[in-house]
């Protein structure tokens, strides 16, 4: 490259490195990852060192960040906060430790190794041990005062603990967003349709920049300290990482992944060990970073213009990458969500080739204008799927047109609908869609509901290609030979015949007659079940285990729950309008009620029916019904006023108009209430849901027997070894639920809990016919129960 050519390069490397810095800086919105910015700074460096006359002070590799935006006030940093070099390579860490050996003239040196943890840097300061001043990096000699927003992340202390810390001490660290607590923050955002954060650093470095704290106390923010700046009127440990141990005795957080290492190998092994545990962390990092331990040291190897000379970042592959999107498509979940995703040019991202990423609904697609062509920043954290976060429009092709979703699903043709203001779209094929078959079938037999072990995905897909299954209930008419011949279609489907197997030293016939024997008897056992298993299996939208088991819990019966309207399931604590109305749409569907009907026809068997909750009582009145119907206008006053004017629901539809005015409601709300009742709809599920209501009074139980415990009257006989409780607990727990344990096992025996090596006593209970609990249903049952 010749001269004129190269100044024309440095020129635009630093307009492009400084639009980038005010991007990310001030505007929180980065268009370039961090890896093309590293590489940006790389190639502007390099032709710095070669072209000394091209090098300038204000060049943005002299500075470490932007100036402050203004809009806080600044501050001066006594210490300036500086930044750190990069290393990519094993080779450049190795002549990081040689530089230091050479200019120390030492060979036993000792580091610290730490994650380089992906937030804002900020320093805090302490007066007397007091929370004084809190300020950003800046431009590393001057940053802003963001010290009421500091104040309110919880796990920065405002006081220090202990004594012996300086007059003046300035702590250095990293605010963060964890991982988990960015993707809760961005799915509320998404559903609730807020501000969704690109990543959790802009989500930190945006939260930390709000002009009001409170906006700030919302984000969920956390902080680790790395470092010290200031200090005086005291002393510290003479190595960074005795500072360390010390600044987690007066209060702060500090990482526990930090280690003391001593050469090389130490260094490179422990990038190894971090890499590897970098997906399962809580928060993202981007390398980790080498400091040489001991003050006298760094002291002695100074600074380059703005990195220490003793430290150095070992970059991870970057979590953000830009690729260009080949075609959005559509996945049909489940629960029939029709859901967008991104078909991408393969990209690599932390190390791992990355073509799909989520484009989570079609909000979030409208939101960020995706079209078919453009190029994207997408990121991949820890086990988080690859999402695409930005578009960068400048680099959008001329003809690329907004998407739209499909009015039909791609998997089975029917019409794909929003639910009215939820943010997802659904198929409405419902249990005959097929890839609702699969994924119901998946569910239904998931160790948590129905626990059907070793009927994995690919046999639920080739039962469902075959025709064997076309819903859940075909589980239990499934037979040998139907499994067997299932086996044989898929092998020949997929080139795999019994012959290639017998080749490879496997009795085919064997083999594939034992495993096919195994399925059949996990899904006779499985037909004997708990209610809270069974609703979960059912996959009904929103009811997940605990909703599952609330509702088991308080209701205690299919029968009883299957007829029942929506406005009931109310009745359950944390269950609300929307849970209860999913429950519902799924029960108004015969398609549905046949499913459970032929379940039950062919063997399933709910073993713990029970009485409901008598807790119910307190809220199976007509005034908190008017309330659960969500009627406009009525408001739990106005119920209230109702239930006490009217004897019943049916009296209350046969009231004229004037009477409700007359039981005190006003004018505004009898018309509202008036007009609610004309929808024959309405009319119809205020009278069935007061029928039920008044079905559900009778079957509590009586007064007085409230405190009695589920097993009432029964008898239990404990034997054989339990894994995971000893079998005094075990009896403690069932008598603790009213059981009465008895030694031995006779014709008054209620079930036998067997563990393993259970001998003679279960012998005998199966010689009676009395029901025997395996540890697994005492679990459920005592789980449930708890
Ligand atoms: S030490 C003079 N330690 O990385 C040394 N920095 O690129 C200053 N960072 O500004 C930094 N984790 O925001 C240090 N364990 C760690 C760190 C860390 C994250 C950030 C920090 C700093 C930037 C330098």
């Amino acid at each position: 490259m010749n001269s004129p050519d190269t100044a024309a390069r440095v020129a635009e490397l630093r307009r492009l490195i400084e639009d980038a810095n005010h991007r990310y800086h001030e505007l929180d919105a980065p268009d370039i990852t961090d890896a093309q910015y590293d590489a940006l700074v790389r190639e502007l460096e390099a032709l710095e060192a070669k072209h000394p006359e091209l090098a300038a002070a204000d060049s943005p590799t002299r500075r470490v960040g932007a100036t402050p935006a203004g809009r806080f006030p600044q501050v001066t940093h006594a210490v300036p906060m500086l930044s750190l070099g990069n290393a990519f390579e094993d080779g450049e860490v190795a002549d990081f430790v040689r530089r230091i050996r050479e200019r120390l003239d030492r060979q036993d040196l000792v580091f610290s190794a730490e994650p380089k943890l992906d937030g804002l840097a900020i320093s805090l300061r302490y007066e007397d041990g007091v929370f004084v001043q809190g300020a950003t990096r800046g431009d590393g000699a001057t940053g802003e005062d963001v010290t009421a927003n500091l104040r309110t992340i919880a796990v920065i202390p405002q006081r220090l603990q202990g004594s012996g810390w300086p007059k003046v001490l300035e702590v250095r660290g990293e605010v963060y967003m964890g991982r988990a607590d960015f993707e809760r923050y961005n799915e509320h955002a998404r559903l609730h349709g807020g501000k969704v954060l690109a990543n959790p650093r802009n989500g930190a470095a945006g939260s930390l920049r709000q002009i009001d704290p409170k906006l700030t106390a919302q984000r969920p923010l956390s902080f680790y300290a790395y470092g010290v700046g200031l200090v005086e009127g005291g002393a510290l440990p003479d190595s960074h990482s005795a500072t360390l141990a010390r600044l987690r005795e007066w209060g702060f957080p500090v990482s526990d992944l930090a280690k003391v290492v001593h050469d090389v190998d130490g260094l490179l092994g422990y990038y190894r060990g971090i890499g590897e545990a970098r997906d399962g962390l809580a928060f993202d990092i981007d390398g980790v970073v080498y400091k040489l331990d001991d003050y006298a040291g760094q002291r002695e190897m100074g600074f380059v213009s703005r990195a220490p000379r003793w430290a150095i970042a070992h970059k991870f592959p970057a979590q953000e990458q830009t690729t260009v999107v080949e075609s959005i498509e559509v996945n049909v979940g489940r629960t029939g969500a029709v859901t967008p995703w991104a078909l991408m040019q393969p990209v690599q991202v932390g190390g791992v080739t990355v073509t799909r990423a989520t484009l989570h609904n079609a909000d979030h697609v409208a939101r960020l204008d995706v079209r078919n062509g453009d190029t994207v920043i997408v990121r991949r954290a820890g086990d988080v799927i690859p999402e695409v976060v930005q578009v960068v429009v400048d680099r959008r092709p001329p003809d690329a047109s907004p998407w739209a979703m499909p009015m039909a699903c791609p998997v089975c043709g029917s019409e794909v609908v929003r639910e009215e203001g939820a943010a997802v779209w659904r198929c409405s094929g419902e249990l005959t869609c097929p890839a609702q078959l699969v994924q119901s079938v998946f569910h239904f037999a998931s160790r948590r509901a129905m626990d059907i072990d070793g009927l994995g995905e690919r046999y639920i897909e080739s039962l469902a290609e075959f025709g064997y299954l076309k819903d859940v209930a075909d589980l239990y008419a499934l037979t040998l030979d139907d499994l067997l011949e299932m086996k044989r279609r898929a092998d020949e489907r997929d080139g795999s015949t019994p012959a290639a197997l017998a080749k490879s030293g496997v009795k085919a016939g064997k083999v594939a007659t034992k495993w096919a024997d195994n399925l059949i008897e996990a899904i006779d056992r499985s037909r004997d079940t708990t209610l809270a298993r069974f609703l979960y299996a059912l996959g009904i939208e929103h009811v997940g285990e605990s909703t599952a088991k609330a509702l088991a819990q308080w209701f205690g019966d299919l029968e009883l729950i299957r007829r029942l309207p929506w406005p009931l399931f109310k009745r359950v604590p944390d269950i609300g309008g929307e849970v209860a109305r999913a429950i519902g749409h799924f029960l108004d569907q015969p398609g549905n009620q046949q499913v459970i009907d032929r379940l039950l026809e062919r063997g399933v068997r709910i073993g713990d029916a029970q009485a409901p909750n008598p807790k119910l009582g307190e809220g199976l009145d007509l005034a908190t019904l008017l309330v659960d119907l969500e009627i406009p206008k009525v408001t739990p006053v106005r119920a209230a006023q109702l239930g006490s004017a009217f004897a019943d629901a049916q009296a209350l539809l046969d009231a004229p108009a004037h009477n409700l005015v007359t039981a005190g409601l006003p004018h505004e709300t009898a018309n509202a209430l008036v007009a609610w009742l004309e929808d024959e709809a309405n009319a119809g599920l205020l009278l069935r849901s007061a029928e039920a209501l008044v079905e559900l009074r009778g079957r509590l139980p009586a007064r007085g027997a409230a405190s009695a415990g589920p097993l009432e009257g029964k008898t239990v006989v404990l034997t054989g070894t339990l894994v995971s409780m000893g079998r005094d607990e075990a009896k403690d727990r069932l008598e603790a639920l009213g059981a009465k344990a008895a030694g031995s096992v006779s014709k008054k025996t209620s079930f036998v809990v067997a563990g393993t090596e259970a001998g003679s006593k279960l012998a005998k209970a199966e010689e009676l016919g009395i029901e025997v609990w395996d540890e697994t249903r005492l679990l459920a049952f005592l789980e449930q129960h708890a």
